[in-house]
């Protein structure tokens, strides 16, 4: 039997589209992103995660010379967001990046680790949580779920 997967998203040509609280979450991950440490790729990521209450929480890729033993931007946050506010249901998180690793003509989008990471964050949560990317070109690409990122993702 044939099935279908479903994947609606909203691309905006600028963040001046968006809610204030949504355009905070962006300076947040782009802010966040200045403070990587990336000495390796020279590929800068932030992520901004805020929780139910409003709070904001940053996080951005920490390279180490021994190459795996890094962590991207989107784990560092969302692992200290379940570490420090582990009751607070997250409603969205935003990544920016900074760098010339992804080419012009592809989308920036998280890596199969990072959607593995948020597609639990989210199903522990029993809650959507929106998924904002900042592209190259300033537009944003929104995902009402991190669901859509990882159709078919190992789940418990
Ligand atoms: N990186 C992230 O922080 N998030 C991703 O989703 C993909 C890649 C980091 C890992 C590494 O420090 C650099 O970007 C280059 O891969």
């Amino acid at each position: 039997m044939n099935q279908e997967f479903n994947l609606s998203y909203q691309l905006i040509s600028s963040e001046a589209q968006l809610h204030t609280a949504d355009q905070q979450l962006v300076t947040a991950a782009k802010e966040a992103l200045t403070r990587a440490y990336a000495p390796y790729s020279k590929f800068q990521v932030g992520a901004a995660v805020r929780l139910h209450n409003g709070q904001l929480i940053e996080g951005n890729n920490q390279e180490n010379i021994a190459y795996p033993s890094g962590l991207c931007a989107e784990r560092v946050a969302l692992f200290y967001a379940g570490a420090s506010f582990p009751d607070q249901p997250i409603e969205a998180i935003c990544i920016a990046v900074e760098g010339t690793l992804i080419a012009a003509e592809n989308y920036v989008s998280p890596c199969g680790s990072c959607r593995q990471v948020m597609l639990e964050s989210e199903s522990r949560q029993q809650q959507p949580i929106r998924v904002l990317l900042v592209q190259n070109d300033g537009s944003i690409l929104i995902l009402n779920s991190c669901r859509d990122l990882l159709p078919f993702g190992f789940m418990k």
